[in-house]
């Protein structure tokens, strides 16, 4: 009898001990959550590409992990660094997601489909050069105001882009 008064305490020490194991993903998870789903959607939109090491489309902790390109600040994803891995697909529809994001470079891969409209709205650096992007320069460009580098160079785009860069005073490297 004294071994049944005795053992719901070692029963509840397991119990607790599991629980903390098993929400241990959950606990350790640092990424901004919007992050998280503007860069699983990002993935997707790219054809789940295996040479991007630790991203995943349905799941993860991009700055906890380590996502391949992926540098953070805290919580916050604030570069993506993905030039030349040969990534193929488009940009997908959820960067504007990324608040914190300054560097964006998906250059030399062979992107295609149009820039979307939502880009990140605190962009300082945006290369694009060397894909296969087509359609119009987004106006939304103009909006970034923080953006002093875009190179879209090597594209297959279609109207002459100039009015668009009368508000972007910081622009530098075009
Ligand atoms: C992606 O995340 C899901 C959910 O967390 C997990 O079940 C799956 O194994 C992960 N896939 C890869 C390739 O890591
Ligand atoms: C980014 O821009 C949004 C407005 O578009 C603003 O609310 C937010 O505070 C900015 N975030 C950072 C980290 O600068
Ligand atoms: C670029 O995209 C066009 C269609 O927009 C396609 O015809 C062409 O083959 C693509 N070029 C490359 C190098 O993938
Ligand atoms: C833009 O990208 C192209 C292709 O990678 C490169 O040759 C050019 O020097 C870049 N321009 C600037 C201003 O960085």
């Amino acid at each position: 009898m004294t071994h049944f008064k005795k053992s719901p305490s070692l029963y509840t020490l397991v119990f607790i001990a599991c629980v903390i194991l098993l929400s241990c993903p959950l606990i350790l998870s640092i990424t901004d959550p919007s992050d998280v789903q503007a860069l699983q959607v990002l993935y997707s939109s790219l054809n789940n590409p295996t040479q991007l090491n630790g991203w995943n489309s349905s799941g993860g902790d991009p700055c906890g992990e380590s996502w391949k390109g992926i540098s953070c600040e805290g919580s916050a994803v604030v570069s993506i660094q993905l030039s030349g891995l040969g990534l193929n697909g488009n940009m997908g529809y959820l960067l504007a997601n990324l608040l914190s994001l300054r560097t964006l470079d998906l250059s030399n891969n062979n992107i295609h489909d149009s820039i979307p409209y939502q880009l990140p709205p605190n962009l300082t650096s945006l290369n694009l050069a060397r894909n296969n992007l087509s359609g119009n320069l987004p106006y939304s460009i103009s909006s970034i105001v923080t953006l002093n580098y875009l190179n879209i160079s090597y594209n297959s785009f279609s109207q002459s882009i100039a009015p668009i860069f009368a508000n972007l005073q910081r622009l530098s490297g075009l």
